[in-house]
């Protein structure tokens, strides 16, 4: 998405080799034009995978994962995070540990909104690692669900989550691929 990367080089600013900020357009602030715009674009390459869920970790996939639900006609669950470990009977809990704020949490869906009869797409703003993303698919596969798919927004690829993920057989479509954030410099991959 040629108009993504745009707002990225305008909008984004790099922190550091590993991490860009990009709150004006993803993790505090969005744009509801923008965000309609990847809805319809992962709907587009998902539409004949018979998707009969979306689903997030909140907070920041949850816009885009939304339009992406919206666009294919199906419900949007976000997993909930928690700051302690809780054993819940009626939820399937995973302990991730994330990437930007150095800190384990736990993930949870309940047992009411995702069950064997679901054909997911999973949406997330940004991969990095992918511990927060192989979290989710776990929780997928204990719920017995199909993951017919990943669409993320921008993935860092000198980051191994892609990579992993798709090495596991899963199908992931990337709107925007950074290779290098080194030298405050924002690289696209082609
Ligand atoms: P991973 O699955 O790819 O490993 O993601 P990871 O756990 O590394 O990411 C944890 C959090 O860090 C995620 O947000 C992810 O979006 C964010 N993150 C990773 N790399 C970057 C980056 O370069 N820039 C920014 N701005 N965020 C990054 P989260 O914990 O899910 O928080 P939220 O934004 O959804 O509330
Ligand atoms: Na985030
Ligand atoms: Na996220």
């Amino acid at each position: 998405m040629e108009q993504l990367k745009q707002r990225i080089l305008q909008e984004g600013s790099v922190v550091n080799d590993q991490v860009l900020k990009v709150d004006a357009l993803l993790n505090h602030q969005v744009d509801p034009q923008l965000i309609m715009e990847m809805g319809r674009e992962f709907a587009r390459r998902f539409r004949e995978e018979r998707i009969t869920k979306v689903l997030t970790v909140e907070s920041s996939g949850i816009s885009i994962a939304f339009a992406a639900a919206f666009e294919l006609g199906v419900p949007l669950v976000f997993a909930r995070r928690r700051k302690s470990v809780t054993t819940d009977n009626d939820a399937y809990c995973e302990r991730v540990p994330s990437f930007t704020k150095g800190i384990v949490t736990d993930i949870m869906v309940s047992k009411r909104f995702l069950s064997s009869e679901d054909r997911v797409l999973f949406i997330d703003d940004i991969i990095a690692n992918g511990d927060a993303a192989r979290g989710l698919i776990r929780i997928v596969e204990t719920a017995g669900a199909e993951l017919a798919g990943m669409g993320v927004v921008l993935e860092k690829t000198f980051q191994a989550g892609g990579r992993t993920i798709r090495e596991q057989g899963i199908r992931v479509e990337t709107l925007v691929k950074i290779s290098s954030l080194a030298g405050n410099r924002i690289v696209f991959e082609e």
